[in-house]
């Protein structure tokens, strides 16, 4: 498989007053068309601000991230991102604000309504398309913004945490259901948790970090069966996959946080 984003050498230092926060530290990885990729590491790690350095939202001080053979050097138009939180307007309903990124890039609406129509379906929304925000449950409303980053038909899907603040079996049916839209709708995944469990389930590979300054560890590739389901949870193949990362994890914890410096 052809590599369709490539992360090199990427580093960050934040400043901030007096001090410097080192935050990554030479991250080089690469992540296959079409593939799965989860990366997890430690609160603090760099993982937000990483997705954010390969989206194109935030500039690195070196390395390089080429998507598509581009380097990336400014936001990138071809990537739907979704977050913790699920960021949406509460004064638009459940289509309006899925239908929020057609008409800031002002592409055809009738054609977009049509893809939103089937994204609400696909997740089992249908029914609540003109409900607002608050009509709705936690795990509904990050569906909504799980179909907002879809409806413009991106190739990449940037994943920061999405569904880290929802009860575990909420958690299970949302990682089911993206599993089933990234079949159908052939995307690249790279998707942010600090659950190894979470990881392992979802990905080809998991690209485990370490605590600040965020290093890169390993790129794990998990060899379980396609199509994943919930009783793999269990088999003694995914338990090894888990154990191992939570060893890389543990063993890194036990080197001193250097990261935290002072510019004088
Ligand atoms: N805009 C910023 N200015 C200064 N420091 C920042 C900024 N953004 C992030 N940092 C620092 O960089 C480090 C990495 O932050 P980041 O949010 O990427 O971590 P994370 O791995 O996503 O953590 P979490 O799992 O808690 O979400 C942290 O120490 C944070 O304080
Ligand atoms: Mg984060």
């Amino acid at each position: 498989m052809a590599s369709l984003i490539t992360v090199k050498d990427v580093l960050k230092v934040f400043r901030s007053g007096e001090k410097t926060i080192h935050a990554l530290d030479q991250i080089s990885f690469e992540v296959d068309e079409g593939s799965f990729v989860s990366i997890v590491g430690p609160s603090g790690c760099g993982k937000s601000t990483l997705l954010k350095i390969i989206s194109g939202l935030l500039a690195s001080n070196s390395g390089t991230i080429r998507v598509n053979n581009h380097q990336v050097d400014r936001p990138l138009e071809n990537v739907g991102m979704v977050f913790q939180s699920p960021v949406l307007l509460k004064w638009r309903s459940v289509l309006g604000n899925i239908m929020l990124p057609v008409e800031f890039a002002k592409l055809d609406r009738d054609r977009h309504l049509e893809t939103a129509r089937s994204l609400i379906q696909l997740v089992g929304l249908q029914g609540f398309e003109e409900m607002y925000p608050f009509e709705l449950s936690g795990g509904m409303q990050q569906r909504v913004s799980l179909c907002r980053s879809l409806v413009t038909d991106p190739q990449i899907l940037l994943m920061d945490e999405p569904f880290g603040a929802l009860d575990a079996m909420t958690r299970d049916e949302l990682d089911l259901e993206l599993l089933r839209i990234w079949e159908e709708r052939k995307k690249t995944v790279l998707f942010v948790t600090h659950n190894i469990q979470e990881a392992v389930f979802l990905s080809d590979y998991v690209v485990v970090m370490s605590a600040r300054p965020g290093r890169l560890l390993k790129k794990l590739r998990i060899d379980l069966v396609r199509p994943r389901t919930l009783e793999m949870l269990s088999s003694s193949q995914f338990g090894e996959y888990t154990l191992q990362i939570r060893g890389m994890l543990t063993s890194a914890s036990k080197i001193p946080d250097a990261a935290i410096g002072s510019t004088t």
